[in-house]
């Protein structure tokens, strides 16, 4: 039996109950705030922050996270060595992320937003055309999401560069890392992706510093989380040139306010957090696997580093 309970503002739990049941034989599936009895909570299946409500859950085993991120959970510190946090690893996540980074590098590799303008005014003007293989794709994290992107991005002829914490080598991209990398990866990118997690060392990362190292008329896409982005930052590198455009889906603050000047940036392309969104079927039958598989003694996939913080 496994007793699990759900807690998200934003996710459907009636759905969520019906498509576990298909996958988990016995399971007990309780919705937040209607715990039963506390003591009976192996699993917590989450998004946003559980603030008090673990000391509260005496045999809770495994944090399951809604989604890839994790940083909604607040400090992981907080939480007991004993119980494991998971993040969401589910193909149709990493197809939907490689996605939205495949579609913004095409749209600024083949000047979407200068040939919508020309035709709102009506100029017949071609502008120079540049093979996939000129354009150098950077991307900063190189984990699940990172890594199939970068596969993806290669196929289709891009030089793909990738930036992570520790060395590693893959056929598809050349990787730096680390922090003493950062700088030969940045120089060499034409079109800098984020998908990194948000932790202590990431926050901040896209920022006038990063974007000094970029060559000129670069072009960034964020799709990792509104922290690593220093707003005023990018901003400033798009009116000096230094960034031709930016494809963003991640905001500090989210609903972002209709007052920001993103909103209204003509070089600025926007998104509402839906870059990859967690489809609650596929990702029940992964969560469901991983609980199964834990529960005949088998290891957990997703499983998040405390101290890496991710
Ligand atoms: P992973 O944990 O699989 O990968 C994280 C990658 O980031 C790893 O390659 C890791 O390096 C690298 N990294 C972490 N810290 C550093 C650092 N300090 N310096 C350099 N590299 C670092 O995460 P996922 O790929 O599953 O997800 C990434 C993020 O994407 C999520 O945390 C979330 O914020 C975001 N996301 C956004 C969505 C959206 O709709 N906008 C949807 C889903 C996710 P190493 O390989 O060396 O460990
Ligand atoms: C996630 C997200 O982390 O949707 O999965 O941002």
């Amino acid at each position: 039996m496994a007793v699990v309970l759900f807690k998200s503002q934003t996710d459907n739990p009636t759905l969520w109950k019906t498509e576990l049941s298909r996958y988990l034989e016995h399971l007990d599936f309780r919705i937040w705030p209607d715990v039963g009895d506390p003591q009976d909570i192996e699993y917590l299946l989450v998004w946003g922050e559980p603030g008090d409500l673990l000391e509260r859950l005496p045999n809770i085993k495994v944090i399951l996270s809604l989604g890839a991120g994790i940083n909604h959970l607040g400090d992981l510190k907080n939480i007991q060595d004993n119980i494991s946090v998971i993040r969401l690893v589910d193909d149709d996540l990493t197809r939907g992320m490689s996605e939205y980074v495949i579609f913004n590098v095409l749209r600024f590799h083949r000047l979407d937003q200068i040939y919508r303008e020309q035709q709102l005014k009506r100029i017949w003007q071609e502008n120079p055309p540049v093979a996939s293989s000129e354009i150098n794709v950077g991307i900063m994290g190189l984990g699940v999401l990172g890594k199939d992107a970068a596969k993806k991005l290669n196929s289709l002829g891009y030089n793909v560069f990738g930036w992570c914490r520790e060395p590693k080598t893959f056929e598809f991209c050349s990787v730096f890392h680390g922090e003493e990398g950062l700088d030969d990866f940045l120089e060499q990118t034409n079109i800098l992706v984020c998908l990194l997690p948000l932790t202590v060392e990431t926050d901040g990362k896209l920022c006038a510093k990063t974007f000094s190292k970029l060559p000129h008329n670069s072009y960034l896409v964020n799709a990792g989380r509104g922290q690593h982005l220093v707003d005023r930052d990018l901003l400033e590198a798009l009116s000096s040139g230094k960034l031709l455009g930016a494809a963003i889906d991640v905001f500090q603050e989210e609903p972002l306010s209709t007052s920001h000047p993103f909103w209204a940036h003509d070089k600025i392309l926007m998104t509402p957090h839906v870059a990859s969104v967690t489809n609650y079927k596929t990702a029940a039958q992964c969560i469901a696997k991983n609980i199964n598989n834990w529960e005949r003694g088998g290891d957990l996939e997703g499983v998040v580093n405390a101290s890496r913080g991710y």
